[in-house]
């Protein structure tokens, strides 16, 4: 199969002179379509940086970024795919959920950048009833504002606001980080099961290891930057190579490393 995503030799640097600090460090990683591919690290080893740049948000400094075999960036320019084939969540929908916008125009924004026909198609109200409902919402929902929902559900809106588009790709950047466990388990039982609905492919950000451990096939290790280790996450959970990854192992209850209490989450 072909990945979906490749990096190779990518680098990051924000700053200049003394002050330039190297976020992302040579790193080199592929993802198939169809997986969930997990990138674990501790705050500030470079997984936001790596999805921002997925999302053409920030430019690599060095390195190659391909989606689809295509290069995602030439220089300081993106060139995407199809507009809203690569979508993303981020960790705090209390600041990502524009305050001022009611949950239909937040969930019908990102067709904007999407072709008329395409917009009108895809901003029907038929679909966008059905989406909220998928989502776990009401219609009834769609006229309110952020502020009136919990967190869950205002993350069951960045969902939908990914999903509109019908994207290929999604990055979940600490998509359950914000939420109580409770919550969190409903939110990533729902990304599961959209995934297979939607034969998505996922790249899923998060610092917690068990959480990784549910969702992923193959993962990466992230530590100061640098990929530190790669691979199935079965694989990594059982021997883990790198000292920095059994050091973020042993921190955890070693019932979380058997697959099968995934309930636990
Ligand atoms: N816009 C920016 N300007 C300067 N430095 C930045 C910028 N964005 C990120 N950094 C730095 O780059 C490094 C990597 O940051 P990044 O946000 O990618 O880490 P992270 O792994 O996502 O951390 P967290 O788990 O806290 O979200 C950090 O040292 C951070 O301070
Ligand atoms: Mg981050």
């Amino acid at each position: 199969m072909k990945p979906l995503i490749e990096l190779k030799g990518v680098h990051k640097y924000y700053g200049k002179g003394k002050q330039r600090i190297a976020a992302v460090r040579d790193v080199t990683f592929q993802i198939e379509a169809g997986e969930t591919f997990g990138l674990i690290g501790e705050s500030g080893s470079g997984k936001s940086t790596l999805g921002k740049m997925l999302i053409g948000l920030e430019p690599p400094s060095e390195g190659e970024v391909r989606y689809a075999e295509k290069a995602l960036w030439k220089g300081q320019s993106f060139h995407r795919p199809r507009p809203g084939e690569i979508q993303i969540v981020f960790q705090d929908p209390q600041s990502s959920l524009d305050p001022r916008m009611r949950v239909k125009e937040i969930i019908l924004e990102p067709l904007r950048a999407l072709p008329r026909l395409e917009r009108l198609e895809k901003g029907g109200e038929e679909r966008l009833h059905a989406l909220i409902r998928r989502v776990g919402l009401k219609e009834e929902h769609l006229s309110r504002y952020p502020h009136e929902f919990s967190g869950g559900q205002r993350q069951r809106i960045a969902i939908a606001r990914a999903l509109i588009t019908d994207p290929a790709f999604v990055i979940l950047d600490e998509p359950t980080s914000a939420l109580d466990v409770s919550v969190q388990a409903q939110v990533l039982n729902l990304l599961k099961e959209l995934k297979q609905e939607r034969n998505l492919t996922y790249l899923f950000i998060s610092h917690n290891m068990s959480v990784i451990r549910y969702m992923c096939e193959r993962m990466a290790v992230m530590c100061k930057g640098e990929v530190v280790e790669t691979g199935t996450a079965d694989e990594i959970f059982r021997t883990p190579s790198h000292p920095y990854t059994q050091t973020l192992l042993a921190s955890l209850p070693s019932i979380f490393r058997d697959k099968r209490v995934e309930a636990n989450v």
